[in-house]
């Protein structure tokens, strides 16, 4: 039995992972990542399911933070280029109590300059950047560390 939902949400392009400029996202598929995580949920203690989306469309993954992540424990949004000026995202996630981890794959402070600003973060509980696909892994840890401490 499953103490707590996770929404696992990814943005435009996260769905061409594995093809996509492999050197910086490596070469695992969105599918597989998705996989591991909806397996680390069950995993763990308290038992957590995990709900997998993605989307290249700002308006779908507004729609998935208000219904699905609304009614989640987390939300683990990796936003993609959104990121960096979707006020859009930003509102919708200030606009529910759901606590969001921001992940990124890649460290954006290493790279192109507009990628250094997120209008995401000041609305997210917390950020996780550059450390692959390991953080949502971490993500989903930290979830699971709160539940059990009843926050
Ligand atoms: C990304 C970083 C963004 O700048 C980029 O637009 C992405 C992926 C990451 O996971 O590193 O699509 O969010």
């Amino acid at each position: 039995m499953a103490h707590g939902t996770i929404l696992l949400l990814n943005g435009p392009n996260l769905n061409m992972l594995g093809t996509r400029e492999p050197e910086i996202y490596g070469s695992r598929t969105l599918a597989d990542i998705e996989g591991d995580i909806i397996a680390l949920g069950k995993a763990g203690s308290p038992e957590l399911e995990v709900v997998a989306v993605q989307s290249n469309h700002e308006g779908v993954l507004i729609d998935t933070i208000q219904t699905t992540g609304r009614q989640a424990d987390g939300i683990i949004f990796n936003p993609g280029a959104f990121t960096h000026y979707s006020i859009a995202l930003r509102d919708a996630v200030a606009g529910i109590a759901t606590p969001v981890i921001e992940v990124h794959i890649s460290n954006v402070h290493k790279r192109e300059e507009f990628r250094h600003h997120s209008v995401i973060a000041p609305v997210a509980a917390g950020q996780i950047v550059g450390l692959g696909e390991d953080g949502y892994r971490l993500a989903l840890e930290w979830f699971r560390t709160q539940l059990a401490r009843g926050v």
